[in-house]
């Protein structure tokens, strides 16, 4: 049996009570550099533990060798956040099916909703704020913000670009655009107005509002 398990987006406590016991009944682990080790070390020690790299290639050739191994035992792939929210979880779990694994996937709290809670900047609010677009680096430029035209923009995987998303919001958004930076939620960080961040930490996400609002 496979499944893809959302941990959140670092803070262990909010993981899920069912993504718990099914760590605690793990015969191997599989988790990429967002995944806290304390969580691994905590709900399933007794787990072989398997690291998965960066790259895509190295994503899907672990993947592969986990799905035979999900044959006879019971494996669980960690994801930050949510394993829906660029995790690619429904791919694997295709994967996994068309070769005759069982796959689940367990939700898991996401990043960005998490940066809103904890970090203070509203999503949505009925009025000003209506729609919320979810867009991920590199696959962001003026022409995506101009045709999603969203109330909120919120784009992962900044890595070390957010002077590049900084100059498209710049010469894209009108003078009411709000940019918040949110950086290690649930690690220690929060979310800062772009013009108060002095040091960029990872992981981090952009929140972009009123981009089209009348200034
Ligand atoms: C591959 S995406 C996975 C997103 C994840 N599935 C989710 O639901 O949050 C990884 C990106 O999520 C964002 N992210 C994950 N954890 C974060 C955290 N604790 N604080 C800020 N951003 C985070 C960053 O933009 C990071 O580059």
């Amino acid at each position: 049996m496979l499944y893809i398990v959302g941990v959140g987006p670092g803070d262990k406590e909010l993981l899920t009570l069912k993504a718990v016991k099914i760590l605690q009944r793990a015969d191997v682990v599989a988790y990429g550099d967002l995944v806290p080790e304390e969580v691994v070390e905590e709900f399933a020690p007794q787990a072989e533990r398997v690291k998965i790299g960066h790259r895509h290639k190295d994503h899907d050739e672990v993947v592969a060798r986990l799905l035979e191994v999900a044959r006879e035992k019971n494996v669980v792939l960690l994801k930050n956040g949510d394993p829906t929210v660029f995790g690619r979880a429904h791919q694997i779990c295709r994967m996994a099916r068309a070769a005759g694994v069982p796959c689940e996937i367990v939700p898991g709290v996401s990043s960005f909703t998490a940066a809103s809670a904890l970090g203070g900047v509203e999503l949505t609010d009925g009025v000003a704020l209506r729609h919320v677009a979810l867009l991920s680096y590199p696959h962001v430029d003026e022409e995506v913000l101009k045709s999603v035209r969203a109330d909120v923009y919120v784009i992962f995987m900044m890595g070390d670009r957010l002077s590049q998303v900084a100059e498209l919001v710049k010469k894209v958004c009108g003078k009411a655009v709000e940019v918040y930076v949110c950086s290690r939620i649930s690690l220690g960080g929060t979310c800062l107005p772009l013009e108060k961040v002095e040091k960029v930490e990872k992981p981090l996400l952009v929140i972009v509002r009123k981009c089209w609002s009348p200034p």
